[in-house]
């Protein structure tokens, strides 16, 4: 498949890691960075090019992953050349696909998507939703091409976007935080740093890697690991005071309506 890439940044870097593992694709990058561009060369199946028009030129799925400040601009650039058989993908946060529908002309197959930075090393997590002019084929050579970078979730609503944003987009940091109390908490107590660094990460692991696979709830998680008067519900007990769940909900509430506002404001900036 021919697989064109506006902006090569980050997450673009992502998707060039994912896509070469099927060594059928031949990938089209673009780039105003001429030493982005550079760093590409001698990768296999992958071209080059300055030029955006370029990319959709020859490719039959379109990944725009510019900032989305920049989205508009190379919307208006590369509309002539999106007819309506290629499928153009947004990974820009925020971005609408009413957005992307305005300016690029009805009846084009968009499909809107939202990875997260696990996808760096192939574990991520991409929600996406396809307009109404994608077909059932569209999905198949989409999710082919994204879940070579994490696993996929449709979403039902365009809002739902921004719940994802919460949970997939920024969990990642929330657990992180998390990571990094423990290992203040290791610090304190003198514990090998390194050491302690592999006992957390490799309990986090066994943990999630268990849930995965038994499916037991959370819940149930907790009680089979709390015995009567033991250190766990020690420890749960403070947790429930502290109102940890409703920390929690907070914290995601709180990101989600940041989502909101910035897809609002982006919206506002760009008409
Ligand atoms: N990073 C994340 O965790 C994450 C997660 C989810 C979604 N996203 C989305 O992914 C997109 C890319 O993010 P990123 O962090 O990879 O950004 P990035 O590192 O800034 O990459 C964007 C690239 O596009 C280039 N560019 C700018 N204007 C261009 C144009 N007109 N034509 C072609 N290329 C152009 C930039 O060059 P210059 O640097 O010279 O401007 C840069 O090399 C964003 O829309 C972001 O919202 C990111």
């Amino acid at each position: 498949m021919n697989v064109g890439i506006i902006g090569t940044g980050n997450m673009a870097l992502s998707l060039i890691k994912g896509f070469q593992v099927d060594g059928s694709h031949k990938i089209v990058c673009s780039d105003v960075d001429i030493k982005k561009l550079k760093s590409l060369k001698g990768l296999k199946n992958v071209k080059t090019t300055t030029q955006n028009i370029r990319v959709v030129e020859s490719s039959e799925i379109i990944f725009l992953c510019v900032k989305p400040d920049t989205v508009s601009g190379v919307l208006r650039e590369i509309k002539k050349e999106l007819n309506f058989s290629k499928i153009l993908v947004s990974i820009a946060a925020g971005v609408k696909t009413s957005f992307i529908q305005k300016l690029i002309g009805p009846k084009k197959k968009v499909i809107r998507t939202m990875p997260n930075l696990p996808c760096l090393v192939l574990k991520g997590v991409i929600g996406f939703r396809a307009n109404r002019y994608c077909t059932l084929k569209d999905r198949k050579v989409f999710l082919r091409l994204i879940e070579t970078t994490g696993k996929a979730f449709e979403l039902k609503a365009e809002k739902d976007f921004d719940y994802l944003t919460a949970i997939g987009g920024s969990g990642p940091a929330f657990l992180a935080e998390y990571i990094a109390a423990q290992l203040v908490y290791a610090k304190s107590k003198s514990l090998n740093e390194a050491m302690a660094r592999d006992i957390v990460f490799k309990t986090i692991l066994g943990a999630v890697t268990y849930l995965d696979a038994t499916k037991v709830s959370p819940q149930e998680f907790v009680k089979l690991v709390s015995s009567p008067g033991g250190t766990t519900e020690a420890g749960i007990k403070l947790l429930k005071n502290k109102k940890f769940t409703n920390i929690i909900v907070q914290c995601l509430d709180s990101a989600s309506k940041k989502s909101v506002k910035i897809s609002d404001k982006l919206v506002m900036k760009k008409n």
